[in-house]
């Protein structure tokens, strides 16, 4: 891995090992893309890869040319990257190269969470520094790369070193021209209960992409776009992958310009920012990690999950074993009292569970959702002996306690919000629009986060909690601070974002041992910004099983298994009415970290049984589970739509666990071999199937079989029409692979 800089050239080269980044400094000071994509040789020049020189300044133009930093107003129509309002209200910059810097290692963002460096070796850091002399704004233009990665970190800041007040309207984190533009856009869309579905289609000319204005990443589009080249599949072609370590309002898109490139941008959403720099204040952007595939999506996979698992995920939990847990949320909702909970957990552990779970209700007076949020008191009518008195109960029955906060929202019946009225997002004198009966705190405000930081500090003192489940139950609305004055309400959207990383900064340094596991309804906050906090996310409060393919199929292509809370749940499930086996439920739930939200009493024997078979499983299994290499098998998002399949796989092959699955049966079923991935294919292994037992694919599959045949000809799925006549709905299959 090097950056290497040309003087002569005035051209900088980005090699990780794994991906090549070159650009240069145009003919008028420009910065200009010429190349990214698979590794290229270092010591050459590429600048025959850029536009042809044109006369005058490069960002003139109406050309397809690849800039690095475009701005509006000067030739270049595109989306831009920075649209900075100026005394005179122009918005037009000529951006010229100053200087740049070549660091070891990997700065962090101030505020903001990223991916790191562990070692300076890990990582190198090119910082281009750009400058309009008319207006004295300054661009620091940010590129790490890491060793042996096919991935670039973007990020950029500015700064007004004029004399002037400055506006910035839009400040994305990165933009990058593509030479072409025959590509699938792929993003990951839904809604609450339904989150991250892969949704595709090609790119056409204009702009297309995807935002959030709902104050967080939402349920409904996450920060994260593919650009998939012609006929990409899971494992050949080429693919791009943009991520924005962001939680709030972002947009990620692109545009397919009339030459045919494409420019994509990912970056704070500009419809809800606005940001003043007097002189010398200045500004830096999320994040955005952008990732090249050769090797298709799967590719792109590999890439995200490493380096989000190892490189943005932190702390003490970031590489350790995730307990199994039980969460009583569906169990019981707002309604229990301290045996209940201890019966519950006493049934958990005999069971095998490892960690208790003590949801929302614990609190003021929270018999529903219409009251206490911000009065983070135990509620004695429920708990009389307290929270500590409960956990160590808990503890004592050898389970680890967990508990449930929503610190980000208020109730307006609440002793917080009686008190301060003001600590609330809203306009003064104008209604309150509530969400779930609730408001939401004003994280831009540092007495609230002072504040929050304060009695959740109690609340975590006051028991012996080893696990957090932070909660975020709205959509913002009337996007606004009281501590603001009117001409900077547009930095409000921003700074609540801010707030709620520096409270989960304090919160997980000063509790270092504590699991925290990021939610918000499910998955509107499941995004790489609360993963550098929060190393697992509750990644929908959809818990059907069926639905559950769905979504975690969509979620992998970004986010790594250690990062999904998945949970096996009661039927008829309570988000679809839908009746599925208990066997059905575990095997999907399996590939992640795993846990009920149930009552184990209301379980048959036989059913208990089960639960135990399925945690005594998983946990053998817990590391690959868990932090093996995810591939995905077959897609629940194409063909008829009955099926999918996917895999996870020891770091050395030696080991794999393959879960298929088939939602309905259907009559007269067609041959079906399911082909592997990720195995060794000079190794033997030994297939069998969990649980064992009689099964009809026993016989076809169970035994020695080499990794190149896994791979070549797969495993035999083909039922007889007999079989599928003696079979059922909701089918899943799990095999073992040891390599012998
Ligand atoms: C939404 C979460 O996603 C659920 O799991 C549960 O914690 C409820 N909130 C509690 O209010």
């Amino acid at each position: 891995m090097a950056i290497h800089w040309d003087a002569a050239t005035r051209e900088w080269h980005l090699a990780s090992g794994a991906l090549s980044y070159a650009l240069r400094v145009g003919e008028g000071g420009a910065l200009l893309g010429l190349y990214a994509g698979a590794p290229i040789a270092a010591g050459r020049s590429y600048a025959h890869l850029g536009p042809r020189p044109f006369a005058g300044f490069d960002n003139r133009l109406g050309e397809p040319v690849r800039l690095e930093v475009p701005t509006p107003g000067s030739g270049d129509y595109r989306i831009p990257a920075l649209v900075a309002e100026q005394a005179d209200g122009a918005t037009v910059l000529d951006l010229r190269y100053v200087g740049h810097a070549i660091l070891a290692g990997k700065p962090a963002l101030d505020g903001l969470p990223s991916t790191y460096a562990e070692t300076d070796a890990e990582a190198e850091t090119l910082e281009i520094t750009l400058r309009d002399e008319h207006s004295g704004v300054e661009v620091v233009a940010r590129y790490s790369i890491f060793a042996g990665r096919p991935v670039i970190a973007r990020s950029m800041t500015v700064r007004n070193a004029g004399r002037n007040p400055v506006r910035l309207v839009t400040a994305m984190s990165a933009t990058l021209d593509l030479p072409g533009s025959a590509f699938d856009l792929v993003t990951l869309g839904g809604t609450w209960a339904r989150e991250r579905h892969v949704v595709s289609r090609p790119l056409v000319p204009g702009r297309q992409g995807v935002a959030s204005n709902r104050g967080e990443s939402s349920h409904e589009q996450n920060p994260f776009l593919v650009l998939a080249g012609p006929g990409a599949t899971e494992t050949t072609g080429e693919a791009w992958g943009f991520s924005l370590v962001y939680s709030g309002n972002f947009l990620a898109e692109a545009e397919v310009e009339p030459f045919g490139t494409t420019r994509v941008r990912l970056g704070i959403n500009p419809e809800t920012f606005g940001w003043p720099l007097a002189p010398g204040q200045a500004f830096t952007t999320p994040e955005a990690v952008i990732a090249w595939s050769g090797e298709g999506l799967g590719g792109l996979t590999d890439a995200y999950h490493g380096l989000y698992r190892d490189r943005l995920a932190r702390g003490t939990w970031r590489d350790r074993p995730r307990p199994v847990l039980l969460n009583n949320w569906e169990a019981t909702y707002f309604d229990f009292g301290a045996p209940r909970i201890v019966e519950i957990a006493r049934s958990a552990r005999d069971l095998g569970v490892e960690l208790f779970v003590l949801d929302d209700g614990w609190f003021g007076r929270r018999d529903s959702d219409h009251t206490s949020l911000g009065d983070w008191v135990v509620d004695r009518r429920k708990l009389p002996d307290g929270l500590g008195a409960l956990a160590a109960q808990v503890e004592a029955l050898g389970l680890g306690f967990g508990l449930w906060i929503e610190p980000e929202m208020v109730s307006r019946q609440s002793d917080l919000f009686a008190a301060h009225p003001d600590w609330t997002v809203g306009i003064p004198g104008r209604p309150l629009t509530e969400g779930r009966q609730q408001l939401i705190l004003d994280m831009s405000r540092p007495e609230v986060v002072d504040h929050l930081f304060a009695v959740l500090a109690d609340v975590l003192r006051s028991a012996p909690i080893s696990y957090i489940k932070w909660d975020y139950n709205r959509h913002m609305t009337e996007p606004h601070s009281s501590a603001l004055p009117p001409d900077r309400q547009g930095e409000f959207a921003h700074r609540h974002v801010l707030g709620t990383y520096e409270l989960y900064r304090r919160l997980t340094e000063a509790f270092p041992d504590i699991l925290f596991e990021s939610c918000a309804s499910g998955g509107g906050r499941f995004d790489p910004g609360l993963l550098a906090f929060a190393p697992q996310a509750w990644t929908s409060d959809n818990t059907d099983a069926v639905e559950r393919v769905l979504i975690q199929w969509g979620s992998s292509l970004a986010y790594p298994q250690s990062s999904m809370g998945n949970h096996v749940s009661a039927v008829p499930n309570h988000q679809t009415g839908r009746i599925t086996p208990l066997s059905f439920r575990g095997k999907v739930a399996f590939f992640g970290t795993f846990g009920y939200e149930l009552d184990p009493g209301s379980l048959t024997d036989a059913e208990r049984a089960e639960v135990a078979e399925q945690v005594a499983f998983y946990t053998e299994q817990r590391d690959v589970f868990q932090f093996g290499r995810f591939l995905r098998l077959r897609s629940p998002f194409e063909g008829d739509r009955n099926e999918a399949a996917w895999m996870v796989a020891s770091p050395e092959a030696d080991r794999a666990v393959v879960g298929a699955y088939r939602f309905l049966s259907r009559p007269m079923p067609t041959v079906n071999r399911l082909r592997l991935r990720g195995l060794d294919p000079a190794r033997t292994y030994r297939v069998s199937l969990w649980p064992s037992g009689d099964d009809p694919l026993a016989a076809a599959n169970v035994g020695l079989r080499g990794g190149d045949e896994l791979m070549a000809a797969g495993l035999d799925l083909t039922l007889t029409k007999q079989q599928t006549q003696a079979s059922h709905d909701f089918r899943a299959w799990i095999f073992v692979l040891e390599a012998t």
